[in-house]
């Protein structure tokens, strides 16, 4: 059963497009996450959701019933945001009863709901403070709270981690997805983070100028990207222009490109005689290979502590390789491969 449905829908302010004819779906329990750059419109498709924007076209559902043009607070969702969003003049226990108070809920089903959610984000103790005499990790539970005592189906993310410092987001990254699972939430995350992306994610949308530009499991994305927009969104990629030269056997196809040719392995075809193709730093093999050996002179290197970047040039072409050995002072050029298996191809060149 999908908690949230997305048809189609379409947000235009005046003639500009923010959200351009996207679809999804959501099921019970499921986490999924709208991933992409400032401005794409993650924000805008989050507020169709909630509520608290009409679409221009197209239609939610929320459990199966037409909410479209139902307001927020008639909605079974609830939003988290930054925690900065709290009301800073009122302590714990009053920011998590806030919405429950709206709602005109009697006394005692608001302690009821208080004292769950409170035992369950660990707050107990926090209750009669006000909100900047917790951490920071404390004040998003709270905000995590504030919309869990709700009882929504539906949690709707936006952003909510990126005040906090890169530590602290990743336990709240898992709690997050801890409580989520507990409560069998159904939940849109948004962010532009990729690293929260990829670990918190059943499924990522990724959108971009409005629309989605592929959707799939974290290691889908990750291992097949299909454009190069996203393989150079979600991690780091070498893309290069090819040209098929031709098939070499089933799954095997050869291609020229401004490297060299490189025989490639795809168990889908390429899209067009003349595309992007891709493949990721880590994936290089040292020492010259079989298929698809290069052999270049090191241009410069960035240290990144457990890795070192280096990057090679060929044919005023730079490529990025992950070093993860040690002993890399005296060396200023590399032999390297790159498996047939480990170059992707992507969209057709315009
Ligand atoms: N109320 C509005 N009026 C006009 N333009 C808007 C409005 N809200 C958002 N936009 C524009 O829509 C685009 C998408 O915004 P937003 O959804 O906030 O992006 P994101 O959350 O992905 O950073 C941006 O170009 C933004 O300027
Ligand atoms: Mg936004």
């Amino acid at each position: 059963m999908n908690t949230v449905s997305v048809q189609n829908v379409s947000m235009r302010f005046g003639d500009f497009t923010a959200v351009d004819d996207v679809s999804f779906t959501v099921a019970d329990g499921e986490f999924v996450t709208l991933l992409g750059p400032s401005g794409c419109g993650k924000t805008t498709l989050l507020n169709v959701v909630s509520g608290f924007l009409q679409p221009s076209a197209g239609k939610i559902e929320i459990g199966g019933v037409d909410v479209t043009f139902v307001p927020p607070e008639k909605r079974d969702t609830a939003m988290c945001f930054q925690s900065y969003a709290l009301f800073p003049h009122l302590s714990v226990a009053e920011n998590l009863q806030f919405g429950l108070k709206q709602k005109r809920l009697p006394a005692a089903e608001r302690k009821q709901r208080l004292n769950d959610v409170a035992e369950k984000l660990d707050l107990v103790a926090q209750l009669e403070k006000l909100p900047n005499q917790l951490s920071g990790g404390q004040q998003q539970r709270v905000a995590l709270g504030r919309a869990l005592t709700m009882r929504p189906s539906v949690v709707l993310f936006d952003e909510p981690l990126s005040n906090l410092d890169a530590k602290l987001r990743e336990s709240v990254r898992l709690e997050i997805r801890k409580i989520q699972a507990d409560y069998n939430l159904a939940a849109i995350y948004v962010t532009h983070d990729q690293g929260e992306a990829l670990a918190m994610s059943d499924r990522i949308l990724i959108m971009r100028n409005g629309k989605i530009e592929q959707s799939g499991t974290p290691t889908e994305i990750y291992n097949f990207p299909q454009t190069s927009f996203v393989a150079d969104f979600i991690g780091d990629a070498n893309i290069l222009d090819a040209t098929i030269i031709g098939q070499e056997s089933e799954d095997f196809w050869r291609v020229s490109t401004e490297i060299g040719e490189l025989l490639v392995k795809s168990d889908t075809p390429p899209i067009a005689k003349r595309l992007k193709i891709c493949w990721r730093p880590e994936n290089a093999q040292f020492g010259a290979g079989e298929m698809n050996s290069i052999e270049a002179p090191i241009t410069h290197r960035a240290f990144q502590g457990n890795y070192t970047d280096l990057f090679i040039e060929m044919n005023g072409v730079a490529q990025r390789v992950q070093w993860r050995r040690s002993h890399l002072e005296d060396i200023t050029s590399l032999s390297m491969n790159i498996r047939p298996e480990d170059i992707i191809f992507l969209e057709a060149m315009t």
